[in-house]
């Protein structure tokens, strides 16, 4: 326990009227600190009370009432200069997260920042602001990864992105997953474990999202820059639709928004979450973010690779009309050298039928290629500088050119995607992957494909976006090192990877 003289020392407070007296919990800061979403002028935010962070309640072991939690702002590390300070209350309904919308800061520069709640004094997380409207200043670095399982390995591409002090770390998602420890991945079984079954109530989502921070990688991730965050399949169950219980879909949504440094705008209300959005990053590049799970109509035949009979009718929609309109909208106004498409599920075709049939795979674009076809075309007639779709859920490397007719072998790129391999999920990679190794034989778009875990670094300048393809080489033991396995450029004002590919 920290003495009052040591928080004095941190430069908080000690008049706060306290609601609880500290005795009655233990160090609350063991899910740590984060931030998210920066804009010019600021940033959110995050952390959550649990002195017990897996307590069966759900509550992290917290009493009943609310506590108020100081927070800094601070313009160098060692906290020398406080910018900005308030107290937020948390409070048991939101499992006593805090999340802090801060305004009013300087664009394009970092900050660091550090709670207080009782005696306790957090870690200090960095940070940074967007630059300002319209400005190209220094080249955007920005991690891209999804699909971390506890249960199947160590999160050593998380510690590898948090030592890379990135300026933004996008979240794609499966950022938990909701299977039981009986679970298993395949041989050799699973390296870590759930502690419990699935997850299906809000105590139980609480309390899988605690377990995932208890781990130091996440939390280093989280401290080291701030996340864009959208969740994909698996922080609800496996392929989920708006088919799944409301009760369920509200429930992990809550736990969601409480464990993620979401703005106001994403907190849930009712069976609903508002996770589609767009960040700025000054005139270098506008950040899609979409939400393909919430709005989708349900497959037409079923979630696997299938070569299905039923007709993609024009009017299925992947995103839903608001949110499509919104991103149509998007391509329109944006003036940014570079559009990123965060997303959940792979965009361009990948046919696994070497012949005439289509063999694809239902819950991806290939599933809704009509949806697919508006939002290419959308792009190509607002003429959108350059597109980079920026894709999870595969559990492995992908980099493709994106076109508007994927039998047209003429047809010239409209953009490129680029898939992120998986922190974890599969568990230790391969060099080689007889089920996928064929595809890009079959799918000439496909340029470049991994087998390992890993992340994808991005550096994007006004001419050029380069992606260097991160893999560790094991995640069923700590202290793999992260390695760049390949590296693909993008000129701009040419769409497509053309000959780049290393
Ligand atoms: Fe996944």
């Amino acid at each position: 326990m920290l003495s009052r003289r040591s928080f004095l020392a941190a430069g908080f407070t000690t008049g706060l009227p306290s609601l609880v007296p500290s005795a009655d919990f233990g160090e609350p800061f063991t899910l740590g600190v984060a931030s998210g979403d920066p804009d010019p002028g600021g940033f959110v935010l995050w952390t959550r009370l649990a002195p017990d962070p897996l307590a069966e309640d759900g509550f992290g072991g917290m009493p009943q009432e609310p506590v108020p939690v100081q927070w800094q702002v601070l313009a160098d590390p060692a906290g020398r200069t406080v910018v900005r300070s308030g107290t937020e209350l948390a409070v048991r309904d939101w499992a006593h997260s805090v999340h802090v919308t801060v305004t009013g800061l300087r664009p394009g520069r970092p900050y660091w920042y550090r709670f207080k709640a009782g005696p306790y004094v957090s870690p200090t997380g960095r940070t940074l602001t967007a630059p300002a409207p319209g400005t190209i200043g220094r080249p955007l670095r920005m991690a891209v990864c999804s699909c971390a399982n506890y249960q199947h390995g160590y999160f050593t591409a998380y510690a590898a992105i948090a030592a890379e002090q990135p300026d933004l770390v996008l979240n794609l998602g499966d950022y938990i997953y909701e299977q039981g420890s009986d679970h298993l991945l395949g041989p050799g079984g699973n390296v870590r474990d759930h502690g419990g079954p699935e997850a299906v109530t809000l105590a139980d989502y609480r309390r899988r999202h605690a377990l995932y921070k208890t781990d130091p990688d996440l939390r280093a991730a989280h401290a080291a820059a701030p996340w864009v965050a959208v969740m994909d399949d698996h922080e609800v169950v496996n392929n989920w639709t708006n088919l799944i219980p409301a009760e369920r879909r509200q429930a992990a949504f809550r736990a969601y928004y409480e464990h993620l440094p979401l703005r106001p705008a994403a907190r849930p209300g009712g069976t609903a979450v508002q996770l589609y959005r767009r960040l700025r990053w000054g005139g270098l590049a506008t950040l899609h973010v979409l939400d393909t799970r919430q709005y989708r109509d349900p497959h037409l035949c079923g979630a696997g690779f299938n070569d299905c009979p039923a007709p993609d009718g024009p009017s299925r929609t992947m995103l839903g009309l608001d949110q499509e309109q919104w991103l149509l909208d998007g391509f329109h106004r944006s003036r940014a050298r570079w559009d990123l498409v965060g997303q959940q599920v792979f965009f361009g075709q990948r046919d696994r039928d070497p012949g005439p049939g289509r063999l694809v795979r239902q819950d991806a674009w290939d599933g809704y290629t009509a949806a697919r076809m508006r939002v290419s075309e959308g792009w190509v007639e607002a003429g959108a500088r350059n597109v980079a779709v920026l894709t999870g859920d595969v559990h492995a490397h992908w980099a493709g050119d994106l076109v508007l007719d994927y039998d047209d072998p003429a047809a010239r790129p409209i953009g490129a995607e680029f898939a992120v391999t998986s922190i974890t999920t599969g568990g230790d990679g391969t060099d080689v992957d007889p089920v996928t190794d064929p595809l890009p034989a079959v799918n000439p778009r496909l340029k470049l494909h991994l087998r390992h875990r890993g992340y994808l670094m991005l550096e994007i300048t006004p001419s050029t976006l380069t992606a260097a393809f991160k893999i560790v080489r094991y995640v069923s033991r700590p202290g793999a090192t992260a390695e760049t396995a390949a590296t693909v450029r993008l000129h701009d004002r040419v769409p497509g990877l053309g000959a780049a590919t290393a």
